[in-house]
């Protein structure tokens, strides 16, 4: 018998139910008898003792299935370590329920933070397996997250509805993209729906570059021009703050967000019409996309392959197109980052899409 405890912790995204129902499928295929327990909203569900035991059944019919049957919720892990409101140790509660049900493996699927507290508490004694999720791609050690291509594909289907109404009217467009410490998304989709400016928060942009290369549009005879601006994007003045003061201006914005700062000084620039239209989380919603369906099933038949082998610790990952895994340690409290010497920005740069650096 196999006693196996599951959660989804932080932001949701689109392949959770998928990736879940891969480990579960493996699980059968692996043990004669297994008993799966759910914690409902992520760790709180471990914490706080809130969890449903799950058959089979309950993971039929969800490989569609967007949000997560177990809900989710975001627990800092920079709070782990300090006592409830009512003065509770976290940390010592996840591992009293993880022991009081014989558990024999802790499966987290998460994005960073939750996977540093994936690495805490494999640290503290549990066996713990980690499932690569978020939207940002941004986790390190993974070449790709599950439900990334997802929210790429809807950020794409974003602007290519805005391509259409910008060449009728001749405006300017922005189009704000999730990644507010990363421009994954934004570059993937900005490359994908054939934006001229992309800006993301890895690459400071300067206004008047950015201004420049809408110019040049201009020179060509094109009519409009599309931004696809992350909603972390972040100029060169700002970015050259101190980080007391940055954080400071951060905290206070005069505006709803970056993109409506942007098109406040494009229009301040040369009186263009601009529009700003910020997709949110409709980039989280919805079904998982085949790439992504395809992902999460192999990155659950992974976890269930390691569970087997009594590997643990471990972050199930891509690597060069193979699913394979590192330990936890490994990725725990690194984010992959776009580097601006990336071939993707180079090829990007190549075709003439401006990243307002230069
Ligand atoms: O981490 C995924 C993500 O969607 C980010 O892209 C975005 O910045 C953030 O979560 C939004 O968080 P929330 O759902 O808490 O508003």
């Amino acid at each position: 018998m196999k006693r196996i405890g599951m959660l989804t912790s932080g932001g949701d995204c689109q392949a959770l139910n998928a990736t879940m129902r891969g480990v579960v499928k493996g699980l059968y295929g692996s043990f004669k008898e297994v008993e799966i327990y759910g914690f409902l909203e992520g760790y709180k569900g471990l914490m706080y003792g809130n969890y449903k035991q799950l058959k089979a059944e309950d993971f039929s019919g969800i490989l569609t299935r967007g949000g997560t049957i177990l809900g989710s919720s975001r627990q800092p892990f920079k709070l782990m370590r300090e006592p409830d409101a009512n003065g509770l140790d976290k940390v010592k509660a996840m591992k009293d329920t993880y022991k009081k049900l014989k558990l024999d493996c802790l499966v987290v699927l998460g994005g960073n933070g939750s996977q540093k507290t994936a690495n805490l508490l494999s640290e503290e004694g549990l066996n713990v397996i980690g499932l690569p999720k978020t939207i940002d791609n941004d986790l390190w050690g993974t070449d790709m997250t599950f439900g990334f291509q997802s929210a790429v594909d809807i950020a794409t289907d974003a602007i290519d509805c805005i391509h259409t109404t910008a060449a009728s009217h001749g405006r300017v467009f922005i189009v704000e993209i999730m990644g507010h410490k990363v421009g994954w998304i934004t570059l993937h989709a900005g490359i994908a729906g054939g934006a001229d400016i992309i800006l993301i928060p890895e690459i400071p942009y300067d206004i008047k570059n950015v201004c420049k290369a809408l110019d040049r549009r201009a020179k060509q005879g094109k009519k409009f021009s599309i931004l696809a601006v992350a909603e972390g994007a972040i100029s060169k003045e700002v970015a050259a703050l101190p980080k007391k003061e940055r954080k400071a201006l951060l905290a206070n914005p005069k505006h709803p967000s970056v993109a409506y700062e942007i098109a406040e000084q494009i229009k301040a620039y040369g009186g263009q019409e601009v529009r700003v239209t910020v997709p949110g989380h409709t980039q989280r919603g919805g079904s998982p996309c085949p790439f992504d369906r395809v992902l999460s099933s192999r990155f659950g038949a992974k976890a269930a392959e390691l569970i087997k082998a009594g590997k643990f610790g471990e972050l199930v990952v891509l690597k060069n197109n193979e699913v394979t895994s590192i330990p936890l340690s490994e990725s725990a409290g690194k984010l992959k980052y776009v580097s601006p010497d990336d071939s993707i920005v180079q090829n990007a740069k190549m075709l003439g899409i401006s990243f307002g650096d230069e």
